[in-house]
């Protein structure tokens, strides 16, 4: 891709995701939204409308054809990834996927060597990498004694119609709860095994057959523990839950407010941070450049580091349902 060109962006699947990239990449000079396809129209046209560029396709081949995009933002639901990649990999177009970008390994490691073989550019949308806070709470870790880490992301059922079960959406675990797993990988390193606990019940959704609640316990390759622990089961009456990290240090505790801010705590000093910017900004513009040099390596979770955080959910699904310790 020449530096003069502008990047051609289409999007597969555009619903309530697409729009946070959408209306961030429509503001871009040196992009070219190019082309929206959605098995529901009438939501291409929608974000096509909003977005005020590109074209509206019914058929995805159709799109790829037509529209010639350099890279396709896949923001389809965790259940339908495998036949869209699949095309778009043979084709050689980069690709910016959101997570989970499967639900078994095998189909996300195909990709992965796949993806490798062909040199293409990949960003899978863990955002919190971009935080600038976070990359504070790797600052304060630093030359630290860290024993234990623990976390959550509570909470209730999101208004997805694929959510309520395992095969279309994976699992809280896989879905949600993702983003906190891989930030666990993002400050402490590689997992060396997991044990998983969950309970089913409060949830009353016809047909719903997703775990309730679950505790995770991540034993680190350096020997760090984190317990974190995942539930949609809060329903009207419940305050809202401070999700996020807590780091226990030996001299201090470091806790990560979700997508919100950040508190260092000693004896004597307590220190408290919002996030700056806009960090989804920073994770679309990082991708665009990277078409644009060649060069990934500043996408901060590209397709093999996440296989790692999608390898280790998975695993807690595992765990949940054979009751043993997975290693990995
Ligand atoms: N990175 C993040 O922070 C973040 C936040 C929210 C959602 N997500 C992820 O984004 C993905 C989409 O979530 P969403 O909230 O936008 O869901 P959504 O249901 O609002 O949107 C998904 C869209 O994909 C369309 N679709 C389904 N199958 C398709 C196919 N085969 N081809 C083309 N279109 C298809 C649906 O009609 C729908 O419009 C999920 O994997 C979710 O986990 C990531």
């Amino acid at each position: 891709m020449g530096t003069s060109e502008k990047i051609r962006i289409a999007f597969v699947g555009t619903g309530g995701r697409s729009w946070t990239h959408i209306e961030r990449l429509a503001k871009f000079e040196d992009v070219a939204l190019v082309g929206f396809m959605d098995v529901i129209p009438e939501r291409a046209r929608e974000k096509q409308a909003a977005a005020g560029q590109g074209k509206v396709y019914l058929d995805y081949l159709e799109m790829l054809d037509d529209a010639k995009p350099d890279a396709l933002y896949v923001c389809v639901p965790p259940g339908e990834h495998g036949a869209l990649e699949r095309e778009a990999i043979a084709r050689g177009i980069h690709l910016f996927l959101e997570k989970p970008m499967a639900l078994d390994m095998a189909t996300a490691e195909e990709f992965g060597q796949k993806i490798r073989e062909k040199n293409l550019i990949t960003c899978v949308g863990f955002q919190d990498r971009y935080l600038d806070i976070v990359e504070q709470c790797r600052t304060w870790i630093q030359g630290r004694d860290v024993g234990l880490v623990d976390g959550a992301w509570v909470g209730g059922v999101p208004g997805v119609p694929w959510y309520p079960k395992y095969a279309t959406c994976g699992g809280q675990i896989v879905e949600q709860n993702i983003h906190i797993f891989d930030m666990v990988r993002n400050l402490f390193g590689e997992p060396a095994k997991v044990y998983c606990a969950g309970g089913r019940g409060i949830v009353k959704i016809q047909g719903f057959d997703l775990h309730d609640y679950s505790s995770a316990v991540i034993t680190m390759q350096n020997g760090v523990v984190a317990t974190l622990f995942t539930a949609c089961y809060l329903g009207e009456g419940s305050t809202d839950f401070p999700n996020g990290l807590t780091i226990h240090c030996a001299d201090c505790n470091i806790r990560y407010f979700l997508r919100n801010h950040i508190v260092f705590e000693s004896r004597g000093e307590t220190i408290s941070r919002p996030w700056k910017g806009d960090w989804q900004t920073v994770m679309e513009r990082t991708f665009i450049d990277a078409l644009k040099s060649g060069d990934p390596s500043a996408i901060r979770s590209p397709y093999d580091d996440a296989l790692k955080s999608l390898r280790l959910t998975l695993a807690c699904n595992e765990s949940l349902e054979t009751g043993r310790v997975v290693e990995l």
